[in-house]
């Protein structure tokens, strides 16, 4: 039989062509290039996920579920939330490197909320998603592809699946999937987010999963790989890494931020390590969390300060009712908040300790050398110096 192979000056995309063949050979030899395809594929496109990767299998085997792998008359599309560093990232790679060899194309667009701040970003993330998608070789121009219309023609008959890393505003959403039926049946998109909201405002999400932290367990094996290249502590270090492991609250950021920042050091330097991130958080681990900060609107920033400062742990009625004697929407706010992860409430508000540490090193560099000339005082040693030395700042 002749075949021939050639490559599509349009679009650069790799096409067979089986000429005088019935249908029945035809689908034959299109599922012998699909698997071919799939194999050479399967050794290509994998992501590097994490230097150590731990519990991935458990929380993989959650989101199957979600995925609804093997329907592939469906079009689903799965939002990945939680609190920053916990992992969002790693197992949407993790998902991408288990189930990608099963769909026709596949694209990991990573970081949408950085790129898509950028001059013209999102047209850079449309270019390299359909680039991707319809794996055109070399730079992707939208103008030059025959326009929309064409894209979403040869979309539609495509099962993809499609990953939107660390989306953070609906609008990204909106221009780069629209709707979710533009895509063949069977794909799958998959969205990451701080943001829960984000995922259950739109129509469009199926279901979403949230990422918990490790569990203890966990949390020493990943500390552990990191501080000392094995999956246990060195036995004069097993009370200092127990202080870790309750300070990191099995988010894994902390855990690798620590655990390669005290590798090979003395338990002196790590105690004095300690002391100084019980006071203010490692540099790496404030920047992270002062993205979801940055991202809040202004009575939204007033609650999460005046939560990290002053009512970590307390009642949502307690709480409630002294926010909404100062701030104008106490209610929407602190929902908001939840919505970003940065709280948690049932009958008390909760914030991650971490993120207190945040919110209190936020007021603390407001004025680091003059307490008085904070927003907010907490430590009874500033509220003591300020009184006596009468240096207290009164806004307006
Ligand atoms: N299960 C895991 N095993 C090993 N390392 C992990 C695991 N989960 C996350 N990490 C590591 O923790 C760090 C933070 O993870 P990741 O970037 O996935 O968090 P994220 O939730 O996407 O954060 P963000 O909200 O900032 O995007 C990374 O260094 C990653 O390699
Ligand atoms: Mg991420």
């Amino acid at each position: 039989m002749k075949l021939y192979i050639f490559l599509c000056e349009k679009c650069d995309s790799l096409n067979v062509l089986f000429p005088c063949i019935g249908r029945n050979e035809y689908e034959f030899m299109h599922k012998i290039i699909q698997r071919v395809d799939s194999q050479i594929v399967k050794s290509t496109y994998k992501l590097d996920i994490a230097e150590y990767p731990i519990g991935l299998e458990s929380r993989l085997k959650d989101l199957n579920t979600c995925l609804g792998i093997g329907r592939n008359d469906i079009t689903l599309m799965i939002g990945i939330y939680g609190i920053g560093g916990v992992g969002k990232t790693t197992i949407a790679k993790a998902v991408f490197n288990s189930i990608g060899n099963q769909f026709e194309a596949r694209c990991f667009l990573e970081n949408v909320r950085e790129i898509s701040c950028q001059v013209n970003g999102l047209v850079k993330l449309q270019e390299r998603l359909l680039g991707t998608l319809l794996q055109t070789f070399g730079s992707f121009n939208i103008g030059c592809v025959g326009g929309t219309n064409n894209i979403k023609h040869r979309l539609c008959s495509k099962r993809i699946l499609l990953i939107l890393d660390d989306v953070n505003e609906s609008h990204q959403l909106q221009g780069l999937v629209g709707d979710k039926n533009m895509f063949g049946p069977g794909s799958r998109i998959v969205i990451t987010t701080r943001d829960q909201r984000l995922l259950t405002s739109g129509n469009q999400v199926d279901s979403t999963y949230e990422v918990q932290g490790l569990d203890d367990n966990q949390a020493i094996q990943l500390f552990s790989w990191h501080a000392f290249k094995r999956d246990r502590p060195v036995e004069s270090y097993v009370e200092l890494t127990k202080r870790i492991i309750d300070y990191a609250k099995g988010l894994p950021l902390v855990l690798v931020v620590l655990g390669s920042a005290l590798y090979d050091r003395s338990i002196q330097e790590w105690e004095s390590a300690f002391k100084k991130y019980e006071r203010s958080p490692h540099k790496d681990i404030y920047e992270i969390f002062k993205i979801s900060y940055d991202g809040l609107d202004d009575n939204e920033k007033d609650i999460f300060l005046d939560i990290a400062c002053f009512f970590n742990g307390e009642s949502v009625e307690y709480v409630m009712e002294i926010l909404d004697t100062c701030h104008f929407s106490a209610s929407l706010g602190i929902a908001r908040l939840k919505d970003k992860s940065l709280i948690s409430f049932d009958r008390y508000v909760v914030m991650h300790d971490l993120l207190q540490k945040m919110g209190k090193e936020i007021v603390r560099r407001e004025s680091p050398g003059k307490p008085g000339e904070r927003s907010r005082l907490w430590f009874h040693e500033d509220v003591r110096h300020v009184l006596e030395e009468n240096t207290v700042r009164i806004s307006h």
